[in-house]
């Protein structure tokens, strides 16, 4: 077993690391107050290839492994999950769903844009009434012969008003309930397509949230994802590689809060000491080091899985329950270390425990998870 990352693999985690120790962290606390979209970095990750870092250099993506992911996620998600998330939903969400199941036609379309970082997609999965149990999809899209006629609502779609591209979710055949469903790639500029104001989050203030609604939306038959029927099985694969994604951004928050409470243990002084000389605090990093030593193992052996060709979905869901929890766990004891100054603004550990929660509830809450690992195990 070799724990050694590549020289390829080491370059990409200080590129990411050097755009979020610099560029991020000087207007983070700013735009989180203000949720207000992070044009000029977006634009920046796709300079440095990493919105469609996974996809092949064949679609114009950067042909990275997925283990490289996983460090730069770790990387951003240590000062700004907001930027992080974009670049995982459009990597593991909609790129790898095209380039896994599109047509040579669709990949050339559709593909390519959101490789090179020129367009950005969003996934449209989520519904009013289908989070957890997506496959109670309220949307519909009728097959009209040469079309699909699309009508429903998504909502907390992240990237819903930036993106221009959509794949979306919807059912075609009700009475052959999850096998009846369909994804599609929509174009947002479509006629009857409306887009909701922005969420008003309590976490990744900066990143584009937003509900979505079709109504009577014409989607040429092309563009239909897969054989009619696959569209269910497409996003439980697609969300496979997203959950890969969000535990490694979960890591990165859990790491980043970590950083800067070793930092404030060694500097802050106390009855006479600096804190980390308490035990009290002491084996709170001790924990929190373990921890996080654990979640970026589960991460980094979910990408080595889905790397090396092997069934990955059971994985992933260990690494996304594990690291989202421990963020959790680890950023709360973040804010309890630094005592008042963790509860206000400048010392970004509340950003960070606030943006730990949602690592716990989108793509798949930590109880999904759990129902993904113990029906493996139990099957
Ligand atoms: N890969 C391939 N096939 C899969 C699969 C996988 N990972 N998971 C399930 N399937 C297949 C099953 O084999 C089964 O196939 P057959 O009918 O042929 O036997 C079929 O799909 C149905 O499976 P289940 O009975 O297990 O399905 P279920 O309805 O009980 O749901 C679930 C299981 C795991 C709870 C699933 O609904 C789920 O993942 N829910 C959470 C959804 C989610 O993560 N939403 C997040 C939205 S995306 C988001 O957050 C976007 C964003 O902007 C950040």
């Amino acid at each position: 077993m070799n724990f050694e990352f590549t020289e390829e693999q080491k370059m990409i985690q200080q590129a990411a690391r050097d755009f979020a120790q610099r560029e991020l962290i000087t207007d983070v606390i700013e735009r989180d107050e203000k949720s207000e979209y992070p044009t000029s970095h977006v634009k920046k990750l796709a300079v440095l290839g990493f919105l469609g870092m996974l996809v092949s250099s064949d679609y114009d993506g950067g042909g990275m492994d997925t283990v490289s992911y996983v460090l730069a996620m770790e990387e951003i998600s240590k000062v700004d999950s907001s930027v992080s998330v974009i670049m995982s939903v459009n990597n593991s969400l909609v790129c790898f769903g095209i380039e896994a199941y599109g047509t040579e036609e669709q990949k050339e379309k559709w593909l390519k844009p959101l490789a090179s970082g020129e367009k950005i997609g969003a996934f449209l999965l989520s519904e009013p009434d289908a989070g957890s149990d997506a496959s109670s999809q309220k949307t519909k899209a009728e097959d009209k012969g040469d079309y699909y006629l699309l009508n429903g609502t998504k909502n907390w779609i992240t990237n819903g008003n930036t993106a221009s591209t959509y794949i979306v979710i919807a059912q075609t055949h009700p009475e052959k309930k999850h096998k009846g469903i369909n994804a599609f790639l929509v174009d947002r500029n479509s006629e009857g397509i409306s887009v909701a104001p922005h969420e008003n989050k309590m976490g990744m203030r900066s990143s584009d949230t937003h509900s979505v609604t079709f109504t009577d939306v014409k989607v040429p038959k092309e563009n239909r994802l897969g054989e009619d029927g696959f569209g269910f099985k497409f996003a439980m694969k697609t969300l496979d590689g997203g959950r890969i994604g969000i535990a490694s951004q979960a890591l990165g928050i859990a790491s980043g809060a970590f950083e800067r409470s070793v930092q404030y243990a060694k500097e802050r002084k106390a009855f006479g000491t600096e804190i980390a000389n308490h035990q009290a605090i002491a084996f709170k990093l001790s924990d929190m080091k373990v921890k996080i030593e654990n979640a970026r193992n589960l991460c980094l052996k979910a990408a080595w899985l889905k790397d090396q060709g092997q069934p990955y979905a059971v994985a992933s869901a260990m690494a996304k329950q594990y690291a989202a929890d421990i963020a959790m766990d680890v950023t709360t004891e973040a804010v309890q270390i630094h005592g008042g100054y963790g509860y206000v603004k400048e010392y970004h550990v509340e950003r960070l425990m606030r943006e730990a929660k949602l690592t716990q509830i989108y793509e798949g809450t930590s109880e999904v998870q759990k129902m993904v690992i113990s029906r493996d195990l139990l099957k």
